[in-house]
């Protein structure tokens, strides 16, 4: 294989991957944004009633099938280009992603907290307000909107 034919092939990797990245990106944020709204109804719900059950399984599959494994596959995706643009080998240039990086790394910190509430709410606990969640749902968006600035525009 040529170099050139090599070059071309991991261009094109490049860029499935970073399709599979921002696929599985819309996936994970889609749910993170709709559990917040999902512990809000279902604290508005009658504990031990039947729409209560409903709200726990709803929100247990949106977890497990939706958000959990996409975050992994964001990961996943998102450490290949990662490597692939030499982050790991200590190429310049790339203090956007590290920043981005940090901001991932506290978004996946909402995600587990996040899911560790709906383990309490399927208990029976109820430990924190509607309101306080409908705040706590600004998070998601704001961070969103700072890790697309910085890897669209990459300032720095
Ligand atoms: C989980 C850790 C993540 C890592 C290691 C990572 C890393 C990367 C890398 C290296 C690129 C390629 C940039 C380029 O080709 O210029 C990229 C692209 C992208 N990432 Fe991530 N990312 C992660 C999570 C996220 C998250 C959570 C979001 C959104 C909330 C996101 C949104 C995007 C977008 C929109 C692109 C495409 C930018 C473009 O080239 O047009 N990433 N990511």
């Amino acid at each position: 294989m040529t170099l050139t034919a090599l070059g071309n092939l991991l261009t094109v990797t490049y860029l499935w991957i970073k399709a599979g990245h921002v696929i599985f990106v819309i996936f994970w944020i889609a749910g993170l944004f709709m559990l917040p709204r999902f512990y809000v109804y279902h604290q508005e719900s009658a504990p031990g009633s039947a729409e209560e059950r409903r709200w726990i399984d709803r929100e247990r599959k949106l977890r497990n099938i939706i958000i959990t494994p996409a975050m992994i596959l964001v990961w996943i995706f998102g450490l290949t280009l990662a490597w692939q643009i030499g982050l790991f080998s200590g190429s310049p240039g790339l203090g956007w992603l590290h920043l981005k990086l940090l901001l991932v790394v506290g978004l996946s910190g909402y995600h587990g907290w996040m899911v560790s509430y709906g383990k309490k709410l399927a208990r029976g606990e109820r430990p924190t307000s509607g309101k306080a969640l409908r705040l706590m749902n600004e998070i998601p968006g704001i961070a969103t909107a700072a890790i697309v600035v910085l890897v669209i525009v990459k300032p720095f």
